[in-house]
């Protein structure tokens, strides 16, 4: 059987926001120290003490953001620890994350200089759960305020003259739970107090996001939306992806047929999150000015064996791949509303990019992913629809749609054509599928169709330090079948990106 999926070229959609393409990075196991940050004296190759080869894979992708420094660190975070000569800087302990010793060597200024070096916009996470309205009302003086005062001039006096650009600021993390165990009605009241003094001092207004639901938590969203709605640019949603929805956390690769389908369906079950919060949102704006934020989304999977436990390290599949790239098309799906989202983490934690081992680095299958979907950033959504087949046991409760999609237009300058990007996931843990990609209302001829692929020999193989080009981006044939018409085969548990240019 023929798989079917329209692409309604003259249906433009949102515009699919650079920034759902953002990344997480906490002071949580190796994700900082020795993962972004190796130091300035490592025989590691680095640029001012970034890891080299990691700051040159994010770049490869135009990472759009890059949030900070927590997760649950935020809201036990000093910033006033983290600046200054270095030998001076407090040393306190990561409760959140193994207890091990946080030096405070990076800091606010080491993490503004790894962003201008991914060239990339900062996602600063404040600390409402033990920090004070003062702390954060002094943070955004010390990194936005231009002029004379004691923290614009504190800020030059530890050698950074001009201030910085923040456009993107969360007003604490996961309230619900590391972040205060607060009640919806209580955070909602902290919220309004302290997102008065994150004053905007630039020309350019520093967006402020609201600490979002839990997963399902509803009445949280009700409650912040109807509480705070005009006072926020954002309210962020915590989504992760187990093989058991309840937490139930298993490995990253010894899984069966059935542990696919149960991550699969919960990779699909964003759907309903976002299509539940959205409608909550909607009926307090209809205008749908205040984005939802994923900022936290990925595969949980058991950290590696032999690791720390409080690291969350583990390794990444073609099933994280599959389920990135579903998640990734519901996102451009929702790009009316979802207008930023950051995977969770960038380096060694949870569902990464990018892996290290001392000086060396490999790229993750879900990498490959981000580099498939990159040409979605700041692209118009198209309409898509899919007649396609199911699969996974349907008497276990496990079926789900075999191939999910997206698609969008962006006019190439260099080219001077319109470029369309189609993206799909092909869930099937074991079939292949022949697919027929039509493009409705193209009103030209298609010139020419490229494809890529990333697949695996089995569901659950993955990269490593040995073997780091195991799993990678190939290329696929694309037919031209008709004016309108291009056919691929995708492999059984696959991700696919075709180009087409009209
Ligand atoms: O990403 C790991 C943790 O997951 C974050 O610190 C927290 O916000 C979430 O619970």
């Amino acid at each position: 059987m023929t798989e079917k999926i329209i692409v309604d070229a003259g249906y433009k959609k949102s515009k699919i926001s650079r920034h759902i393409y953002g990344h997480f990075a906490e002071h949580l196991g190796r994700c900082i120290y020795g993962g972004f940050w190796v130091g300035k004296n490592s025989q590691i190759p680095n640029i001012h003490g970034y890891n080299k080869a990691v700051v040159e894979a994010f770049k490869k992708l135009n990472i759009p953001n890059l949030r900070w420094p927590g997760g649950c660190f935020a809201d036990e975070y000093h910033w006033k620890d983290g600046i200054g000569p270095k030998e001076n800087r407090k040393r306190m302990i990561n409760t959140n994350w193994g207890g091990v010793v946080e030096d405070n060597s990076f800091g606010t200024h080491e993490f503004l200089g790894l962003c201008d070096e991914l060239g990339c916009e900062p996602y600063i996470c404040g600390n409402v759960g033990s920090g004070s309205v003062q702390e954060m009302d002094e943070w955004i003086e010390y990194m936005t305020f231009e002029g004379e005062s004691p923290m614009a001039n504190l800020r030059k006096a530890n050698g950074h003259e001009k201030a910085w650009r923040i456009p993107f600021f969360g007003v604490g993390n996961e309230n619900w739970g590391c972040g205060g165990n607060m009640r919806p009605e209580y955070y909602a009241d902290l919220y309004r107090r302290y997102q008065t003094f994150v004053r905007q001092y630039g020309k350019e207004k520093i967006q402020k996001i609201a600490g979002g639901p839990n997963v399902d938590d509803y009445n949280w969203t009700d409650v912040l939306m109807k509480n705070a709605h005009w006072l926020m640019n954002g309210l962020s949603l915590h989504y992760y992806t187990y093989e058991y929805h309840w937490g139930d956390k298993r490995s990253s690769t010894e899984f069966d047929t059935d542990g696919w389908y149960r991550t699969v369906k919960n990779a699909y079950r964003m759907e309903e999150l976002v299509r539940r919060h959205s409608e909550i949102m909607d009926k307090y704006d209809p205008e749908k000015k205040v984005a939802l934020v994923v900022d936290e989304w990925g595969c949980w999977h058991q950290v590696e064996p032999g690791t720390n436990p409080g690291f969350l390290y583990q390794q990444n599949s073609v099933r994280d791949a599959v389920t990135a790239a579903i998640t990734l098309n519901i996102f451009n799906n929702h790009s009316d509303r979802i207008r930023m989202a950051n995977l969770a983490q960038a380096v060694n934690v949870l569902q990464s990019p990018v892996l290290t081992e001392g000086d060396r680095t490999l790229l993750t299958p879900t990498w490959y992913v981000l580099h498939m979907y990159k040409g979605h950033q700041d692209a118009i959504l198209l309409q898509t629809s899919a007649a396609c087949s199911s699969c996974g046991d349907p008497e276990k409760n496990l079926a789900v749609p075999s191939l999910s999609v997206s698609a969008s237009v962006k006019h190439c300058e260099k080219c001077s054509k319109d470029l369309y990007l189609v993206t799909l996931a092909n869930a099937d843990s074991d079939s292949s599928k022949e697919i027929e990609v039509t493009m409705a209302h193209l009103g030209r001829n298609i010139n020419s169709a490229e494809a890529t692929v990333l697949s695996g020999n089995a569901m659950n193989s993955i990269n490593t330090f040995e073997m780091p080009d195991n799993v990678t981006e190939k290329s696929l044939t694309a037919e031209i079948t008709a004016c309108d018409t291009v056919k691929i085969t995708m492999p059984a548990h696959s991700v696919a990106a075709i180009t087409i240019k009209v």
